[in-house]
């Protein structure tokens, strides 16, 4: 079988530490390339996984052996980025949200229909152990009874962390740019939640809302919950929050059973049950690297797809449907002057 050829394109905090090294050691692809217009980002990982650099798509698009495109740039560029692409005729991994709004997005996925070529949304939370484990658990095991009655989210990003990933001019904060961090980071769990209930939003609700961290390099916090009803009954909060404490990054998500047992997936690799008769049951989840959260997996799947000739299990539809539930989200957030 013809090993399919990989080029990351962004190599800053998903693309560099999470997509390129992924690529670098699935089966059934190479990563032939690497591309940043940052020649020192591109350098670093051109040498560190011995492949070629370029600093530019168009230049990119020009190399041969490039079959498919793994696209980790900023919100702001994944249109112009991924149309490129679409229109060589190269298959696209394209990191979420699919377009800044709705017409971007549609654009997107209409181009790739039309040139026949693979689009596949990058949504990992699927993909990560701990999910797949507690989706096993409900169906499999039925720790829940029938099923989740309610679903508590909650995902806090580090204040240090947030300083070091959007410094205060980053993309990140500029909501006309990007759709602002709101819209950023929430279509992973939306997508997760359809996923794992195997159900579609029947309403959404938000509020949300921006402040200064003066402490942390002058990168922003911000503070976004929003509810959500499930078409098969099931409530939804999800709380999104940067900058609650200086150093701990922590995501959370408990389930309350139609039974009254409670089960928790903590990070990416604890797992307890409480029960009537057993106070608290802990499981451990071993996913080390870039599996923790799925990225080395989702790559993985995509690559397999292309290879075999299958479509890929995540559709442009499911990035669709998180890039709207991200924009509800992200209308309420009060943008800091
Ligand atoms: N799946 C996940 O876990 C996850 C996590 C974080 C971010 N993301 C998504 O990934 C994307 C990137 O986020 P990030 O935090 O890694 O961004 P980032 O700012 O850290 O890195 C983006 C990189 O893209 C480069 N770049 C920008 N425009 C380019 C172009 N036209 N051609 C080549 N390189 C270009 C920049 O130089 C930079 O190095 C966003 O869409 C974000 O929503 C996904």
């Amino acid at each position: 079988m013809k090993k399919i050829g990989v080029c990351v394109v962004g190599l800053g905090f998903v693309g560099g530490q999470a997509h390129a090294p992924s690529v670098n050691k699935i089966k059934n692809g190479n990563l032939v390339a690497v591309c940043d217009m940052n020649d020192k980002l591109a350098t670093k990982y051109s040498t560190k996984y011995g492949c070629k650099k370029y600093l530019s798509v168009k230049e990119a698009l020009k190399d041969p052996d490039i079959d498919a495109a793994v696209i980790a740039v900023p919100n702001p560029f994944h249109y112009q980025v991924a149309m490129e692409f679409i229109k060589a005729g190269k298959h696209i991994l394209l990191e979420m949200p699919l377009g800044v709004d709705l017409k971007q997005t549609d654009k997107i996925i209409s181009a790739a229909k039309k040139a026949k070529v693979t689009l596949m949304p990058g949504l990992n939370f699927k993909f990560a152990p701990i999910y797949k484990e507690i989706k096993r658990m409900i169906k499999k095991d039925k720790v829940l009874g029938k099923g989740p009655v309610a679903i508590h989210f909650r995902e806090y990003i580090s204040a240090n962390l947030l300083a070091a990933q959007w410094p205060p001019n980053s993309w990140a904060w500029d909501k006309k740019k990007s759709g602002g961090p709101l819209f950023t980071l929430s279509v992973w769990s939306i997508d997760l939640f359809r996923w794992l209930l195997n159900s579609e939003i029947k309403q959404l609700h938000a509020v949300a809302e921006n402040h200064k961290l003066p402490k942390y390099k002058g990168t922003h916090g911000y503070m976004g919950y929003a509810v959500a009803e499930f078409t098969n009954g099931t409530i939804v909060s999800l709380q999104y929050s940067g900058g609650v404490s200086a150093d701990q990054t922590i995501s959370r998500t408990e389930l309350i059973g139609e039974n009254t047992n409670i089960l928790t997936a903590i990070d990416t690799h604890t797992i307890k049950l409480n029960t009537d008769d057993v106070y608290e049951t802990v499981y451990k989840v071993d996913a080390p690297g870039t599996r923790m959260w799925g990225h080395y997996q989702e790559v993985e799947h995509f690559v397999d797809c292309l290879a075999k000739g299958k479509t890929p299990s995540v559709t442009p539809e499911d990035g669709r449907i998180a890039t709207e539930a991200g924009i509800q989200i992200a209308k309420m957030y009060r943008q800091l002057k």
